[in-house]
């Protein structure tokens, strides 16, 4: 069956968009003690070129002291830190916002990134508390595919990126060919098994794989976030296709038809407040 691209994340259980999203909040408060540390397993630590090839890519944005720079779906805190190292060093930039809905992640995150000056802000990337117009570089790392609604998430980033402001997604994709047919096996027998052993519950590395391949293809996502009104949309492989990034910016041009008002709270589905973490 054909994915619908516009769909969100849908956890086992989740009947619709508030539920996937408190299910995605709970699985990532439990796993976050032992986040990183799987992270990194499972990677072979290629997750740190990731995240410092997607910072490289946005150089030139980081590199303005006066740039305003949001990272939504922070977790521990790690593409935060690569941004963060491209940031001028003479103490009047900007400090980066980092974003994410669950507590216990966004906790660790501000640990490593609280002491480098970025703010810690606890809120749902559907419903940021940010004003429209005011950022200059929205990224996010290996958190959109989690959302409840892939357009709902776009068109928040829009909204609160200024025109000419430039977005970044990181995200897994699926390689084709004999490699896609070896990461499969990987992805759904070895992840979920050694996720059991370290982490005592299998469950959210099932969830892992599972949400890769509901994820909307390379071509699809860049579609939707066209019909969104980005431009200059373009996606980056990175290892041989396990994972992207698709880059895009929020055209100069204001009258984008059908330019999305705020979001309103859904019940549970997650808090929208600043959360500053000391
Ligand atoms: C796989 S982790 C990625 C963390 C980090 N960016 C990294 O690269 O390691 C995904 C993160 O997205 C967050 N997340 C998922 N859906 C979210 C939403 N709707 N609003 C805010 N954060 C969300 C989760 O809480 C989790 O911390």
């Amino acid at each position: 069956m054909a994915r619908n691209p516009t769909a969100g994340a849908q956890p086992e259980g989740a009947q619709d968009e508030a539920s996937a999203a408190v299910a995605v909040r709970q699985m990532f408060n439990t796993i976050a003690p032992r986040y990183d540390l799987l992270n990194h397993v499972l990677s072979a630590n290629i997750d740190r070129l990731w995240w410092w090839r997607a910072a490289r890519r946005f150089r030139g944005v980081l590199s303005r002291p006066e740039a305003s720079i949001l990272d939504v779906c922070c977790g521990t805190g790690d593409m935060t830190m690569a941004l963060l190292k491209r940031r001028p060093r003479s103490g009047d930039a900007r400090p980066v916002l980092a974003a994410d809905f669950a507590h216990e992640m966004l906790r660790r995150g501000a640990r490593k990134f609280g002491p480098r000056g970025a703010i810690a802000i606890e809120a749902d990337a559907l419903r940021l508390p940010l004003r429209a117009a005011s950022m200059d570089l929205v990224t996010t790392a290996f958190g959109f595919r989690n959302l409840a609604n892939y357009r709902a998430g776009l068109e928040e980033f829009y909204r609160v990126l200024k025109p000419g402001g430039e977005l970044g997604i990181l995200d897994f994709s699926e390689p084709s060919g004999v490699l896609g047919k070896m990461y499969q096996v990987y992805f759904r027998r070895v992840v979920p098994a050694i996720g059991r052993v370290l982490c005592g519950d299998g469950g959210p590395y099932e969830y892992l794989p599972a949400s890769v391949s509901r994820f909307p293809a390379p071509a699809e996502l860049m579609a939707l976030m066209k019909s969104v009104g980005f431009c200059e949309v373009q996606w980056t492989s990175y290892s041989f296709g396990i994972a992207g990034l698709y880059t895009a910016v929020r055209g100069r041009d204001q009258s984008k038809p059908g330019q999305p008002e705020p979001r309103q709270p859904a019940s549970g589905a997650g808090t929208s407040r600043d959360f500053h973490i000391g």
